[in-house]
C-alpha cells in the first residue's frame, strides 16, 4: 500500500507525525507492505494531516485525519469517512494555477531522482547552456518582480549585480518569512527545497556568483533542517559545487539561522546578520546589489523569487509571463489565514479578485459571521473592507487602494473584530521590533501607540497628531517596518472609524 502524508510543519503540528505512527503499526499487525513517502503540503490546511492513498484513478486523499482513523483506511478506503475524491479534484486544489508550488505535497522533498523526473534541473541545464546576459534577458522578459513583497523586477536586479564590477558576488536568499500570516516560505523549503537550489543556482550562473547563502529564520526548525538536508545531497550529487553538473561553473551554498529579529527580513540588516553584526538596517545608497554582503555586488532575493527562477528557464519567459495582468504577470502563492474556513497556499495568476479569495476560495469566515476586514500583505498592510473586494489581485491595483499586495498573506477578520485594537497593535508591533536606527520609527511608533490610546480614550482631538505621526513615519523613516506601520492605522480608520468612537467626518 503506497502512502503520500506531509512532513511539514502545518501537518505536524496538527497531527501528521502520530498518524504515520499509527500507519506503520496498523500495516505491520496485518502484514501489509506499507510504502510511505513524507512529502510537503498540498496546502489546504484546514484538511491536515491529509493522507493519499495510490489508486488505479490516480491519488486520492483523506483528511483530516486522526490515529483512530487509520484501521478504516486498511479495511475499505472507498468507504472511508474522511474520504476526499482525487486530492486534484478537491476544488480549492483543481482552481489553482501550480508553476512555483508544482512539486509540493507531490514528492518527498529530499529525493533529487524523483525531483528530476517531475521537471526538477530542466531550467539549470537550459541555463547552462545560454549566456549571463541571455539568462537575466530571460528573466527579465518574463516579467517576473519581487515576491518578498516591494515587486521590483527580478531581472533588473539580477543585471545590475551582472554589471557591477567586482571579483566576488553573492546570491542571498532571503527566507527570514517574518509577517503573521505568510508561510508560502516554509512550505516550499519544506516541500520542494532543490527548487530554490536550483534557482540561486541559476541566479549565480547569471550574474557571476559563486557563493550564496540562505537566510533563515530561527523559528523555522523543519525548514532549516531540510534545506541544510537538500544542500548536501546537492553537493554530493554535483548539482552544487566546484564544477556545477561538470561545466567547470563553481557555486555552493551555506545555510545562515536568524536569532529572531522581525527586522532580519529586510535585506539590510539580513546581510549585516549574515556578516556577524547586529541586524541593523542600513542606509540605502549604496543598494546591495552594487555594495552588499560583505561590500560586494549581491543579488538578495526572497525565496519565491528565487524559486519561480527554474519553471521560467525551463518554459521559457513567454510562458510565465502569459499568465497575469497588467504590470503583475505570472502567478502567486497566497496564503489565506486567520478567521477563514478554508485557509492555506492557494497559488493562482494575479488578476483575481480580493472577493474571490476571501469568499470563494476561503469560504468565508470560519466563524460564519460576514466578514468585516482582510489585511493584504502581512502585519505591516493596508486594512480592506468588503466594499473593496472587486479590487484585483495586482500591485499597482493595490496601491492605488493604499494597500499593497506584499507577500500576499491575507488575513481573515469577522464583523466581531475590533480595528482600534489591531490599528493599535500594529504600531506596538512596529515599536517592539524597530531596530533603532531612525528617529520616525524608534519615537514615532511608541508615540503612536500612546495617541491611539488617547483616542480610544474619548480624546478625538489627538487625531491630527496621529495622522501628523503617521505621514512623518511614512515618509521619514528609513525601511519598511517604519515607512509601513502606518497602513494598517489608516486604513482603519478610514473604513471603521466608529470603532475609534469616531463618526465618518471626524476621522476623514
Ligand atoms: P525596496 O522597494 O526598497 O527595494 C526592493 C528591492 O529592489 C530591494 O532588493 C532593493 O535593493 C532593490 N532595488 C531597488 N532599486 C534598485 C535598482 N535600481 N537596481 C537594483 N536593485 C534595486 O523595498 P524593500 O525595503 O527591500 O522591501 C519592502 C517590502 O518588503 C515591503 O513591500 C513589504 O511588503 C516587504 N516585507 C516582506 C516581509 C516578508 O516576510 N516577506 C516582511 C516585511 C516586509
Ligand atoms: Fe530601524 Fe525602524 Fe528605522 Fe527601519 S524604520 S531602520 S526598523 S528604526
Amino acid at each position: 500500500m503506497k502512502v503520500w502524508l506531509p512532513r511539514d510543519a502545518a501537518a505536524r503540528a496538527l497531527g501528521a507525525d502520530a498518524v504515520a505512527t499509527a500507519l506503520i503499526s496498523e500495516a505491520a499487525r496485518r502484514g501489509v507492505r506499507l510504502d510511505l513517502v513524507r512529502t510537503g503540503s498540498r496546502g489546504m490546511i484546514w484538511l491536515e494531516p491529509l493522507a493519499e492513498i495510490y489508486t488505479s484513478a490516480g491519488r486520492t486523499a483523506f483528511g483530516p485525519l486522526t490515529p483512530e482513523d487509520v484501521p478504516a483506511l486498511f479495511d475499505s478506503p472507498e468507504t472511508h469517512p474522511k474520504a476526499l475524491g482525487l486530492t486534484e479534484e478537491i476544488p480549492f486544489f483543481k482552481r489553482q494555477t501550480r508553476l512555483t508550488f508544482a512539486r509540493v505535497g507531490l514528492i518527498d522533498p529530499l529525493d533529487l531522482a524523483e525531483y528530476e523526473t517531475q521537471g526538477g534541473l530542466a531550467g539549470l541545464r537550459r541555463a547552462l547552456g545560454l549566456s549571463p546576459p541571455d539568462i537575466v534577458t530571460e528573466v527579465t522578459d518574463s516579467g517576473l518582480r519581487g515576491r518578498g513583497g516591494a515587486g521590483f523586477p527580478t531581472g533588473v536586479k539580477w543585471a545590475t549585480v551582472a554589471r557591477a564590477p567586482g571579483p566576488r558576488k553573492y546570491i542571498v536568499c532571503n527566507a527570514d518569512e517574518g509577517d503573521s500570516g505568510t508561510f508560502a516560505d516554509r512550505m516550499l523549503m519544506e516541500g520542494d527545497p532543490f527548487c530554490l537550489i536550483e534557482g540561486m543556482t541559476i541566479a549565480a550562473l547569471a550574474t557571476g556568483a559563486a557563493q550564496g547563502y540562505c537566510f533563515i529564520r530561527s523559528e523555522y526548525p523543519d525548514a532549516i533542517t531540510t534545506m541544510t538536508a537538500a544542500v548536501a545531497i546537492a553537493r554530493d550529487a554535483g548539482v552544487l559545487g566546484r564544477s556545477v553538473l561538470d561545466t567547470g561553473q563553481a557555486f555552493d551554498i551555506e545555510i545562515r539561522v536568524g536569532a529572531g529579529a522581525y527586522v532580519c527580513g529586510e535585506e539590510t540588516a539580513l546581510l549585516n546578520a549574515i556578516e556577524g553584526r547586529r541586524g541593523t538596517v542600513r542606509a540605502k545608497p549604496p543598494l546591495p546589489a552594487l555594495q552588499g554582503l560583505f561590500g560586494c555586488p549581491t543579488v538578495v532575493n526572497n525565496v519565491l523569487s528565487l524559486a519561480t527562477i527554474p519553471i521560467i528557464l525551463s518554459r521559457g519567459a513567454a510562458f510565465y509571463r502569459d499568465f497575469g495582468i497588467g504590470r503583475s504577470r505570472g502567478t502567486m502563492p497566497l496564503q489565506i489565514a486567520g478567521n477563514v474556513r478554508h485557509g492555506g497556499l492557494f497559488e493562482t495568476a494575479f488578476g483575481i479578485t480580493l472577493g474571490e479569495i476571501v469568499t470563494e476560495i476561503g469560504g468565508g469566515t470560519a466563524s460564519g459571521r460576514p466578514v468585516k476586514a482582510v489585511q493584504v500583505g502581512g502585519p505591516l498592510g493596508a486594512w480592506f473592507p468588503p466594499a473593496l473586494f472587486d479590487t484585483p489581485l495586482c500591485y499597482e491595483e493595490f496601491g492605488a487602494k493604499e494597500g499593497l499586495v506584499g507577500h500576499a498573506g491575507f488575513v481573515v477578520l469577522d464583523d466581531t473584530a475590533d480595528m482600534a485594537a489591531y490599528a493599535r497593535f500594529a504600531m506596538e508591533f512596529c515599536a517592539v521590533e524597530s531596530c533603532g536606527k531612525c528617529t520616525p520609527c524608534r519615537i514615532g511608533a511608541v508615540r503612536a501607540v500612546e495617541t491611539l490610546d488617547r483616542i480610544a480614550a474619548g480624546e478625538a482631538a489627538a487625531l491630527p497628531l496621529l495622522r501628523d505621526l503617521c505621514q512623518t513615519m511614512r515618509l521619514g523613516s528609513l525601511c519598511a517596518l517604519g515607512g509601513f506601520a502606518p497602513y494598517p492605522v489608516l486604513s482603519a480608520l478610514t473604513h471603521f472609524p466608529a470603532d475609534f468612537g469616531l463618526n465618518t467626518e471626524a476621522a476623514a
